[in-house]
């Protein structure tokens, strides 16, 4: 039931109405007698923009939490990185989200459908690569698609994916003769069958040179062009720096950080760092340290100081001068994620355990 305030057209005095949605309602007013019509509007339900929520999602094995009562969400047709290191609990999630593994307790909505009850009708709307991804040895690229394709009542062109996949040169070789990076590009190429409105893709760049794997990026962007939501799992920063709208750091089950990577570098991130190829004097650090910097040195050479405001790169350079301490070059970097991880577990993200 809706409430309404109006006012007589007559007399202005206030009259209170009641009436459910797309009901018209005939109304006379108490103090003057004048006669009229209230109409309620049809309520617009607001469609929701989250593409995933997760709210307190736990699951053990073996009485030890590998997801440890997790909450997130990410929003239609941005970029989402989950990342974190082996063992995090990547997969663990990504599998409960995707209904392959069953959670201990939590609330999983996909397009705002919680997955108990619906999950056959958001099947047709994802699009999987599991992290372990291996497909039909001996049928080429093509029938490689047109078979997962059966699967789905809703298919998108198989000409349209082999195009957008720049799979088209290698749509008659058979998938165990392709390299790495083209089974991985055939594997987003799977996820994409039935034309999904979200695209998990887990690990897809783990084991590719930095070829294959920018060509990964560069399917990855395409999608989040063509407006499509992607949920990427990585233990690369560089790809969730490079890549996503929205990241969320897991360690040990747990999530310890979650924003855009300007967000997280504001909220984690110490100053810029300022880089010195290759210092030719030995005791460089000891002598800047001396000058009350914050130094770092490398066994190369380089040394890395903290730069807490923008005039202290001259005042860094102003001594480096007057010590006549010698270097090939200078740049500066901003905070990153591996700075992020380390500040946040004490470990770098490329060395963490479980
Ligand atoms: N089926 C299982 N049975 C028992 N333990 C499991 C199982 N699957 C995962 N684990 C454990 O749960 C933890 C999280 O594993 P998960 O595979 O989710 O991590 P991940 O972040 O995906 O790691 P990776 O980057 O190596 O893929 C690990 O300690 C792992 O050993
Ligand atoms: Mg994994």
């Amino acid at each position: 039931m809706l409430k309404k305030q109006v006012q007589c057209p007559t007399c202005h005095t206030t009259i209170s109405v009641s009436g459910e949605p797309g009901e018209v309602i005939q109304v006379t007013c108490s103090t003057c007698g004048t006669a009229g019509k209230v109409t309620f509007p049809n309520q617009v339900i607001a469609k929701p923009t989250k593409a995933i929520e997760v709210m307190h999602l736990t699951k053990a094995y073996g009485g030890i939490a590998a997801v440890d009562d997790i909450s997130f969400s990410v929003n239609k047709g941005e970029v989402f990185a989950f990342l974190g290191p082996n063992g995090a609990g990547k997969t663990t999630t990504v599998e409960m989200i995707e209904s392959i593994r069953t959670p201990e307790s939590g609330t999983i909505r996909i397009l705002g459908r919680d997955i108990k009850n619906s999950f056959h009708e958001v099947k047709e709307r994802i699009g999987i690569l599991p992290q372990e991804f291996h497909s039909f040895e001996r049928l080429t690229v093509r029938e490689t698609l047109q078979y997962f394709s059966m699967l789905f009542k809703h298919r998108a062109s198989i000409d349209s994916i082999i195009s957008a996949m720049n799979l088209k040169a290698d749509e008659k070789k058979v998938y165990k003769n392709l390299s790495g990076g083209l089974k991985q590009r055939v594997g987003v190429a799977i996820a994409l069958v039935n034309d999904p409105d979200i695209i998990f893709l887990d690990e897809p760049t783990t084991g590719l040179d930095p070829k294959a794997r920018r060509e990964v990026w560069e399917v990855i962007e395409g999608l989040k062009q063509q407006g499509k939501t992607v949920f990427l799992t990585t233990h690369y920063m560089e790809e969730a720096e490079y890549l996503a709208d929205h990241i969320a750091i897991i360690h040990k089950g747990k999530i310890i950080a979650e924003g855009t990577l300007d967000e997280l570098i504001d909220a984690y991130g110490s100053e810029n760092i300022l880089l010195i190829n290759n210092c030719k004097t030995d005791d460089a650090a000891e002598v800047m340290q001396a000058q009350g910097f914050e130094v770092a040195q490398h066994r190369n050479g380089d040394l890395e100081v903290k730069i807490s405001y923008k005039d202290q790169v001259l005042e860094v350079l102003s001594h480096l001068r007057h010590e006549c301490i010698e270097y090939d070059n200078i740049s500066i970097r901003r905070s990153n994620l591996e700075e992020i991880f380390l500040k946040l577990t004490g470990a770098k993200l490329s060395e963490a355990a479980p």
